[in-house]
């Protein structure tokens, strides 16, 4: 699957991941909108299990 745009949300969670403080980020959204794609690419761009 080709993953597309998510730039706004890939920048948030790239600043928290890197941020110095303890984060917290929710994800939420309508049904099929892609907030598990979008957490499954996140943690694969950083070398999490898939
Ligand atoms: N960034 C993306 N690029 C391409 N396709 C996407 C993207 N995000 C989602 N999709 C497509 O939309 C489908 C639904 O995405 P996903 O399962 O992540 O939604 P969800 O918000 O987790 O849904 P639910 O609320 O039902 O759990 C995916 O199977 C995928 O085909
Ligand atoms: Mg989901």
């Amino acid at each position: 699957m080709l993953f597309v745009n998510r730039e706004y949300e890939l920048r948030v969670l790239e600043e928290a991941l890197s941020s110095s403080k303890s984060e917290l980020v929710l994800t939420y959204g309508r049904r099929r909108i892609g907030k598990t794609v979008l957490l499954k690419y996140f943690r694969r761009k950083h070398g999490g299990y898939i």
